[in-house]
């Protein structure tokens, strides 16, 4: 490195070090000289300190000290299981400190019922294979549901399995969780996920709204006095939020997502071909050719297995996406509507950051091919769709567990065993 770099050059040098961070998420941040500069960046930045007489000796212990505090956090990371869980009602997902994401696997539990207690068979990749093609003594269950936990015993396990299998070695303490939940959920709900972490072995346990999670995940300034929109469709609920100074100012939770459309396409190919199909093969045509904007020019079409009504036989059928988006347009537009009782309800001043930065969509739904652009039509605002949008909110709780300050100004409970 240049020992005779100015100090412009020197702040974008470590501008360049936090976006190189930023990008593993792995963002700790240290305040100084009205920068932000990263641990890891620490050792090239205190020899590079040494180098230039531009600072006063004053800054250089500051420094130092605080390379020391960098240091001392960094060893009791190494110790450290924390973790921070979308708990989806389709995926979990798990980021741990230093990490990243480490699971990611369906929301889906095997459990062997001719035995008392009920003994867990698979859980995640492999209880989503058995889904719907098990016998009488075993149940493959979704615990849960609409974004809420449907079925504590088989969450738990599923919780406890997922936890153990990221948690390989010796720990000394247990770890702090951060768990993402949909906004508006009951007391009952929250104490429901807040018992099921807890018995799956977590020591402190954090709740965030899914929305705020998905809005740090999108890299949005939602500490500022400035209005940040989010719509996140999941699997299980559709969450629409504008977000200012950490908290959520408007929004809406609808039970209104995935699942439901994969439903509705259930019941469109029964009507129209007399033709049952699994919820599988109805995720399948949806995630591979729904289009908001299907061009009749350039009709796209899949083939899906299943079983003919009338003859009750076996037989394979080919569907298109316009006849997709005619089975799930309906709940698209239910969400549209309440997008725009959110707009609606939110103080005109910040609309006019609306108006400015867009709506950042997310949620594994958002993936529908020109759903953004639909929405945007209809609404009337730019619509951003998010860079990944099945891993938004997970990025953004793991964020939020590597930032105590953020951690404290977002969460909406802090509960321990
Ligand atoms: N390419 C795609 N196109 C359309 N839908 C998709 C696509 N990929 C995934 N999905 C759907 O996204 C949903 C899962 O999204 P996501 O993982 O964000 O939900 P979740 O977080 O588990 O649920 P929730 O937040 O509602 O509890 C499923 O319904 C899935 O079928
Ligand atoms: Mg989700």
């Amino acid at each position: 490195m240049n020992t005779n770099v100015s100090r412009t050059e020197e702040h974008e040098y470590f501008n360049m070090k936090i976006k190189e961070r930023v990008q593993h998420f792995e963002p700790i941040h240290i305040q100084e000289c009205g920068e932000q500069v990263c641990e890891n960046s620490m050792p090239d930045f205190l020899g590079h300190l040494e180098k230039t007489s531009e600072l006063p000796a004053v800054k250089k212990e500051n420094f130092l000290k605080r390379f020391v505090s960098a240091a001392k956090n960094s060893f009791s990371d190494l110790w450290s299981k924390d973790m921070a869980i979308d708990l989806g009602t389709a995926n979990t997902l798990v980021y741990m400190k230093r990490k990243g994401i480490v699971l990611n696997e369906p929301s889906v539990v095997a459990l062997r019922t001719d035995v008392h207690p009920k003994q867990v068979l698979a859980v995640g990749i492999d209880a989503k294979k058995m889904l719907g093609k098990v016998p009488d003594s075993i149940v493959a269950i979704r615990p849960m549901q609409e974004g809420v936990i449907a079925d504590f015993e088989a969450a738990g396990a599923m919780l406890k399995h997922f936890i153990k299998k990221v948690c390989r070695g010796p720990s000394l303490l247990k770890p702090r969780i951060i768990v993402a939940v949909p906004v508006g959920i009951s007391w009952v709900e929250r104490r429901a996920v807040e018992e099921a972490a807890e018995q799956a072995g977590a020591g402190k346990i954090f709740l965030i709204e899914e929305p705020m999670a998905a809005a740090i995940g999108a890299g949005l300034p939602v500490t500022e006095p400035r209005c940040s929109m989010v719509v996140d469709i999941g699997g299980g609920t559709a969450d629409i939020a504008v977000i200012s100074l950490a908290g959520i100012v408007s929004g809406k939770s609808l039970r209104i997502a995935g699942d439901k459309m994969d439903a509705a396409i259930m019941r469109y190919i029964k009507t129209k071909y007399k033709f049952i199909i699994g919820e599988g093969a109805a995720e399948m045509i949806k995630n591979s050719i729904a289009n908001a904007m299907p061009d009749p020019r350039h009709p796209e079409t899949a083939e899906v297995k299943g079983r003919d009504l009338v003859s009750g036989c076996p037989r394979i059928i080919t569907v298109s996406s316009e006849e997709v988006w005619e089975a799930i347009s309906e709940h698209i537009n239910t969400i549209i509507e309440a997008i725009k009782a959110v707009l609606e309800q939110t103080p005109p001043e910040l609309s006019a950051d609306i108006v400015d930065s867009g709506v950042i969509l997310t949620g594994g739904v958002a993936q529908i091919r020109n759903l953004d652009k639909f929405i945007g039509n209809e609404t009337g605002v730019i619509i951003k769709l998010a860079e990944f949008p099945l891993l938004t909110v997970a990025m953004g709780s793991g964020k939020t567990l590597d930032d105590n300050r953020l951690l404290h100004e977002v969460m909406i409970s802090a509960g321990s065993r």
